[in-house]
């Protein structure tokens, strides 16, 4: 079946479970909406709209300082290439599915000349004994909280502590990926300050849980910062005015930050009614933010009809693609954000009883 079928549904579907709402400009307009027309602009870095909220995210981050970004891409690369310069050495390790090495062109070793070491394994979240295994010759890990790629999955937090303490005594940078360290907090029932205290950088994103347009914020020490700001403008990265995505940032982060816990117990709820589905598992089982994956070991193109029933029959959108791993597996991702609370439960019950019965059938 062709993918676009699931997705023309799931676009035409009355309860999508996941995200926030659609990407239209009215989610720029609403955050713009009580801003007064006469606040002037930032230019090229500087002014009080970007110095107020870096002051507010180095705050909330507890860094010294922090710094806006148009995109995570570009902060997390330059974050390294300092720490790298730093050290005088050439190395940085991460997990084998980080966003740096999957999914950005190979930016960090054709840009800045720098090479991956991978931690651990693909299907799990590093540890410190894989750390203990890296050579002298690594300027900095990045570890990312959760990590994407494998559903969210988040090490312990006594872990995490003992890796932060093992780097410290090593002289290796640990930088943190916080794309989504908001999305964790309830989870580890602690502040952002808190976790960020075991880092000695870290990005955070406002295009995912929080749902702005796009943007992050890169945190640390002054030095830190002061330097990325010159790589940020050799990046071309000092838009004139970055005030679209700056207010929209502030204006999601305190409308959506304090119902991330919210988030995570539908995710729950979702994931446990998933895994009484026949031939389906969540990753992790338990969500540990408000994101999983549904991995299901049936071949994609059986399951793509029973996705676009539920959909067309209940009117509940469960997702818009499905990704294949192999001849007889696929899987698909979810974040939960503000629309999973207005989907009718009753409606939600109807498109498990039949996503069920339809697996099922296929399953046996
Ligand atoms: C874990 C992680 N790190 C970094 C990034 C990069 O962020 P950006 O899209 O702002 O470049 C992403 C984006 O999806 C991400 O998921």
């Amino acid at each position: 079946m062709a993918e676009n079928k699931l997705l023309e549904a799931f676009n035409r579907s009355s309860y999508p479970v996941a995200g926030h709402g659609k990407r239209t400009v009215g989610v720029l307009q609403e955050a713009l909406a009580t801003v007064d027309a006469e606040v002037d602009s930032d230019v090229y870095g500087s002014g009080k709209l970007i110095e107020d909220f870096q002051a507010k995210m180095a705050d909330v981050l507890g860094k010294e300082t922090a710094v806006f970004f148009p995109s995570g891409t570009m902060a997390q690369q330059i974050a390294l290439r300092i720490w790298s310069d730093r050290k005088g050495l050439q190395k940085v390790a991460y997990h084998p599915l980080s966003h740096l090495e999957i999914h950005e062109e190979d930016g960090l070793k054709k840009l800045h000349g720098l090479e991956s070491v991978l931690l651990g394994e693909k299907d799990r979240v590093p540890t410190l004994a894989d750390i203990q295994k890296l050579g002298d010759d690594v300027a900095c890990v990045l570890l990312e909280l959760p990590q994407r790629e494998i559903g969210g999955q988040l090490p312990e937090f006594a872990e995490l502590e003992a890796i932060s303490a093992y780097c410290r005594e090593r002289g290796i940078v640990l930088h943190l990926d916080g794309a989504r360290l908001f999305e964790i907090l309830p989870f580890y029932q602690k502040t952002a300050a808190e976790v960020c205290a075991l880092f000695d950088s870290v990005y955070v994103s406002f295009y995912k849980g929080i749902g702005a347009i796009a943007g992050a914020i890169l945190a640390g020490d002054e030095s830190f910062t002061k330097e990325s700001k010159v790589w940020k403008r050799r990046h071309g990265g000092d838009l004139i005015s970055l005030y679209p995505y700056i207010l929209s940032a502030d204006y999601y982060y305190e409308q959506r930050v304090p119902k991330m816990a919210q988030y995570m117990e539908e995710a729950r709820e979702l994931a446990a009614l998933y895994n009484e589905c026949p031939a389906v598992e969540t990753r992790p089982e338990v969500p540990v933010s408000n994101m999983m994956h549904v991995h299901i070991a049936l071949p994609k193109e059986q399951v793509e009809p029973i996705f676009v029933s539920v959909c067309e029959e209940t009117g509940v959108g469960l997702t818009a693609s499905l990704r294949e791993v192999d001849a007889d597996y696929c899987y698909f991702e979810v974040s939960i954000g503000d629309r999973y609370a207005t989907v009718p439960k009753e409606a939600l019950r109807k498109a498990f009883a039949l996503l069920s019965e339809s697996l099922g059938t296929v399953a046996r």
